[in-house]
């Protein structure tokens, strides 16, 4: 099945009150064990990229490895290009053809952010591809993006009006997350994302989906989110198992990288798979290649 749309998954997904899971990989490994958990549980999938993952593999090989890997495969999954200040990035990313990219302004005064993201909407669209919009940001730090502090923060009001001003896809607010894990329990803002919904009919984004309980998610669902993004956990199942399965083969001085990749790739399926049950997107697949069929 070829790239879908983003959008289609989002707004599919909040139609009928789930949550497309949103998934950081960066290598054949990570981005295989994804698709997996996705077809082992008929879950609708967006694969997601950073900016430095694009930098490292480049664009082409990215492409290639995602329609390598999803050719055969019957769930719908979209290839996404994760927090995006570098417009560089997002020119080679529509010319590849991805699904959706987000433009990340929230490192732009508010006019600067408005007038890049609409003209970033203007150059995707044209190629048929989707933007979802960041001006306000979102804590933390992922893959060399982003500030542990607040730096720009604005009423939904102005975050509703700027989405329709600047004719924007999906939006990332700030709903009390951050990127990477905890250091303390956060505070979540789930009636934030219900008041947006309120004021827009735009699939709303949960960013920092590592840490939070299965039930805080079910809030944020509830409250109308329906794409969560998860990086955190796919880094934590990937190296740990790394490691466990290194000192294993120490110990039985057996060093056979297949095996390695087997026992990260299983880790990250199951951890993936285990965020696609608590989403509620199990056994969605089937209903949505069908919607997009007709
Ligand atoms: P976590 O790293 O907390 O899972 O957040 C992922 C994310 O929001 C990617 O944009």
């Amino acid at each position: 099945m070829p790239a879908i749309s983003t959008t289609f998954l989002a707004r599919t997904a909040r139609e009928r009150g789930y949550a497309v899971p949103a998934v950081n990989v960066f290598d054949e490994i990570s981005m295989r064990a994804v698709i997996d958990a996705a077809v082992r549980t008929s879950s609708p999938l967006i694969v997601q990229i950073s900016v430095k993952t694009v930098r490292s593999s480049g664009t082409a090989f990215i492409t290639s490895l995602f329609q390598a890997l999803t050719r055969d495969v019957e769930v719908p999954i979209a290839l996404h290009l994760d927090h995006c200040p570098d417009r560089g990035v997002i020119d080679d990313v529509v010319s590849a053809g991805w699904s959706s990219v987000l433009f990340d302004a929230s490192n732009r005064d508010f006019d600067t952010a408005e007038r890049e993201t609409g003209e970033v909407v203007t150059q995707a669209h044209a190629a048929g591809i989707a933007v979802e919009s960041e001006i306000e940001n979102i804590l933390g730090v992922e893959d060399g993006v982003g500030s542990d502090h607040v730096e720009r923060a604005y009423s939904v009001e102005t975050l509703a009006a700027v989405a329709e001003r600047t004719g924007a896809d999906l939006l990332a607010p700030q709903l009390g997350t951050s990127h990477g894990l905890f250091r303390s329990r956060p505070t979540l803002l789930p009636e934030r994302a219900r008041e947006l919904v309120s004021l827009t009919d735009r699939p709303i984004v949960l960013h920092g989906g590592t840490g939070l309980e299965p039930g805080e998610f079910q809030e944020f669902i509830a409250a109308g989110v329906s794409k969560i993004n998860i990086s955190t956990a796919v880094k934590n199942s990937y190296m740990r198992a790394s490691a466990e399965h290194l000192d294993w083969a120490r110990e039985h001085d057996e060093w056979d990288p297949p095996k390695l990749f087997a026992a990260i790739a299983a880790a990250v399926t199951d951890s993936i798979a285990e965020h696609i049950i608590w989403f509620g997107s199990e056994g969605k697949a089937t209903r949505v290649a069908e919607a997009v069929a007709r």
